[in-house]
């Protein structure tokens, strides 16, 4: 069942996913070789806690971090470690949520570590053009399939791959609710999307197959191929005539 919030739940989901975007806005240009991910972790959880929020992810099925941080190969769930430092050239992931009075944000953005190679920057801007390009479809009375459908088509015709383990999700006093949104699928299928649905769209690209596995931690996803793997995540709000990211800085905002 696709729970649609009250405009008093939607108030209270635009609170939740402005602590997220401040977190996006601490890590943006903060993120440097010679880090851990678990110092990464530590300033996203900071800013949550600060805000009077908890990190949502922690203690969920007893995944052990505040924030995922997946980097390069690792496709998504990666487990916050002082011992894994990025290096010059790494993509990293890190997947954040927040909840506030009951109500949670969730979005993720891959940064770049410094000098990048033009193929991983590549993979990056594609992964965040697949959720521009699917929440265009964003709109009372469309198919769900019809936002995924626009990511695996973004998706590949850039030459990538959409694995098919991990999905997007209605999002709202729990993190995951109804209904589950694949990066793929076809037009006109699926539920018909109504004002005040609260969704959070995740592509999740990789350059070469879409195979992945778990390692031994039992979070952390990584390509079978060892290549390269981006996300890119906003919760959204269903409105009147189309949809508001509510894990964004309204200057941030290019919809
Ligand atoms: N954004 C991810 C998701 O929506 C993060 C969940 S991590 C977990 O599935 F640890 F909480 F499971
Ligand atoms: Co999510």
């Amino acid at each position: 069942m696709i729970v649609v919030k009250t405009p008093r739940e939607q108030d209270l989901m635009r609170k939740a996913g402005h602590v997220v975007a401040l977190v996006f806005e601490a890590l943006e240009g903060n993120i440097h070789a010679g880090m851990s991910t678990l110092d990464v972790a530590n300033i996203a959880e900071k800013v949550i806690r600060d805000n009077g929020a908890y990190p949502t992810f922690l203690g969920y099925y007893d995944y052990p971090g505040a924030v995922c941080v997946s980097v390069n190969d690792e496709l998504v769930h990666g487990i916050p470690s002082k011992h894994r430092i990025l290096r010059e050239g790494d993509i990293v992931s890190v997947d954040v949520g927040a909840t506030l009075n009951g109500y949670i944000g969730d979005a993720c953005r891959t940064y770049l570590v410094g000098i990048v190679p033009e193929n991983a920057r590549r993979l990056v801007r594609i992964t965040e053009e697949c959720f521009w390009e699917g929440v265009k479809h964003a709109r009372p009375g469309a198919r769900l399939g019809d936002i995924s459908h626009a990511i695996q088509v973004h998706a590949e015709k850039n030459g990538y791959s959409v694995p098919r383990e991990y999905t997007g999700h209605g999002v709202g006093s729990k993190l995951h609710e109804d209904p589950y949104i694949p990066n793929y699928g076809e037009e006109g299928t699926g539920p018909v999307l109504k004002e005040g649905m609260t969704l959070a769209i995740e592509p999740m690209i990789a350059e070469g197959r879409p195979e992945c596995r778990t390692m031994k931690d039992n979070w952390t996803a990584r390509m079978k191929d060892g290549k390269l793997s981006s996300h890119y995540e906003n919760s959204i709000l269903i409105t009147k005539d189309g949809y508001e990211v509510l894990t964004m800085l309204k200057e941030d905002h290019h919809g």
